[in-house]
């Protein structure tokens, strides 16, 4: 069998409120994508994903849908996503688009009309927690509660009804037929609740928690698959499992399910080579096609988590980061702006805030907007060419972006935006022609060497430079190297053994 293209495929998150904004209103959309998308092609990925853009409240910046057959204005139209794929195809970069099964808005036409055996109603709430902080419930006039797994605006389905199951492989169908390549399926462990809705006894084991991961979920990914496989086109969807283990996490992907799952381990694991070794082999061992992610628009940006005292530390780490995980085997998913480097914006005013989790926890959490600000394209002009000049964007851009533009950044072999271009273009000569297997080699403390074939990668984590493995040529290296020395903070390509010519597969 051909290799399918998501194995391998390195698929660029786009959080589109914060990509480029076309109308002029502060809000990234869709138009503004599209005329961006020859830069994501020079940039070397394979795919984009876009973040929700379906007529919402926006109680959770779009993870709440009101209409899943549809696009907000804010956004722009059916006709701009369409004119999008189209684009995209063109280049030949494919489309993922997000899918939000576990909730909609408290919006959402069957909520509103009241069709109570659509949603999770009870007489007395349980002692869940919201993910957003507080209870996950909510009472309404006539006494009883609904249960909202994240903000009250966003009221959980009733997986137990088969409308709510109907309804979802309508709306697959509906994106399958205007060319999408594949979903990201949000809160993917959530869906069911286990009967009766008991108490959580110990909040720490979500894949014992009657909250996460009912055994029936699979039942509907099963379903979803064979949607995905009546379409030409190896269609996919990847989910979003949080789980603390890799078994469970390996249930989603099996044959007749999903094609593949976020692998967060890699994000939650310190900056260390034994916590990065425990989760590249227990991923390999766990799932048969590997995922792999620093940063999305829920968690700090890595830069900025792997910065010690010192942000120019956390750069050089974030770029060994990179190096290390495109060597995996399986496929890597990048978000927008760290190609540029861009920093957590941890400092943005109060007011300026958006994200529920800011107002629920009464500020003592900031929330996810530092790693959601919009992008800056240009230098010279006011949103640093994300908006229109004299619009501002909806979150405030630090005067630190001006530098970070990927006008600055383009064309100068120094910066982060073209060591990325670099380390894809790198990564594309090779990755079809190296085994899927990796093989460890001795390492020196503080170090990871593994190879796959021909390649050899090296990652430094320990303070003193250490001696790089046998090669032949070194192909990629996020930093300077001192001769045979690979520094602290720094990653490397190599060629151990000729490598194979170059398979142009476009
Ligand atoms: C995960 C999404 O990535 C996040 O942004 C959202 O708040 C929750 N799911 C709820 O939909």
């Amino acid at each position: 069998m051909e290799t399918p293209w998501w194995r391998d495929a390195v698929v660029y998150e786009i959080y589109v409120r914060s990509f480029a904004d076309a109308s002029g209103d502060g809000v990234g959309d869709l138009p503004g994508i599209r005329e961006r998308l020859p830069y994501l092609k020079e940039l070397g990925v394979d795919a984009v994903w876009l973040t929700p853009f379906y007529p919402s409240p926006m109680a959770d910046g779009g993870y709440d849908v009101a209409d899943y057959r549809d696009v907000d204005p804010l956004f722009g139209t059916l006709g701009d996503f369409e004119a999008l794929v189209g684009d995209a195809h063109e280049l030949g970069l494919r489309v993922i688009v997000d899918i939000v099964p576990n909730h909609s808005s408290d919006r959402h036409p069957w909520f509103r009309q009241g069709l109570r055996d659509r949603y999770v109603f009870a007489d007395e709430p349980n002692n869940w927690q919201s993910t957003f902080g507080g209870p996950a419930w909510t009472q309404v006039a006539d006494g009883s509660w609904y249960l909202h797994l994240f903000a009250p605006e966003q009221p959980d389905f009733n997986w137990r009804n088969p409308a709510v199951h109907q309804e979802f492989l309508d709306i697959l169908r509906f994106w399958l037929d205007r060319g999408v390549d594949g979903f990201r399926i949000d809160v993917a462990m959530g869906l069911y609740k286990a009967e009766g809705l008991p108490d959580v006894q110990d909040q720490s084991f979500r894949s014992r928690s009657p909250v996460w991961g009912q055994p029936e979920v699979h039942g509907v990914y099963r379903a979803w698959r064979e949607v995905l496989d009546s379409y030409p086109g190896e269609r996919m969807a990847v989910g979003e499992v949080w789980t603390d283990s890799a078994e469970d996490l390996a249930r989603y992907v099996r044959p007749d399910e999903l094609q593949q799952s976020f692998n967060f381990a890699w994000l939650l694991a310190p900056w260390s080579p034994t916590a990065f070794k425990t989760v590249i082999d227990d991923t390999l061992a766990a799932v048969p096609f590997a995922t792999w992610v620093l940063s999305n628009h829920d968690v700090v940006r890595h830069r900025t988590r792997y910065g010690t005292a010192d942000p120019g530390t956390g750069l050089m780490r974030a770029k060994a980061a990179l190096v290390t995980m495109l060597a995996l085997p399986g496929s890597v998913y990048l978000y927008q702006g760290e190609e540029l480097g861009l920093p957590e914006v941890e400092d943005l005013p109060p007011e300026a805030r958006q994200d529920p989790v800011f107002a629920r926890s009464n500020g003592k959490i900031p929330g996810r907007d530092g790693c959601r600000v919009p992008l800056p394209w240009t230098t010279g002009s006011p949103s640093y060419g994300f908006s229109r000049d004299g619009v501002a964007p909806w979150l405030p851009q630090p005067a630190e972006f001006a530098e970070l533009s990927a006008e600055r950044q383009s064309g100068d072999p120094e910066s982060t935006l073209e060591f990325y271009r670099r380390a894809l273009s790198c990564r594309r000569d090779l990755v079809r022609s190296i085994p899927y297997t990796l093989e460890w080699l001795p390492s020196p403390e503080g170090a990871l060497f593994f190879t796959r074939g021909p390649l050899t990668c090296a990652i430094n984590c320990g303070p003193d430079p250490v001696r790089l493995p046998p090669h032949e040529t070194v192909l990629l290296a996020s930093g300077p190297l001192d001769g045979d020395l690979l520094p602290p903070d720094t990653a490397a390509w190599m060629s151990g053994s000729p490598l194979p010519a170059r398979r142009d597969d476009g």
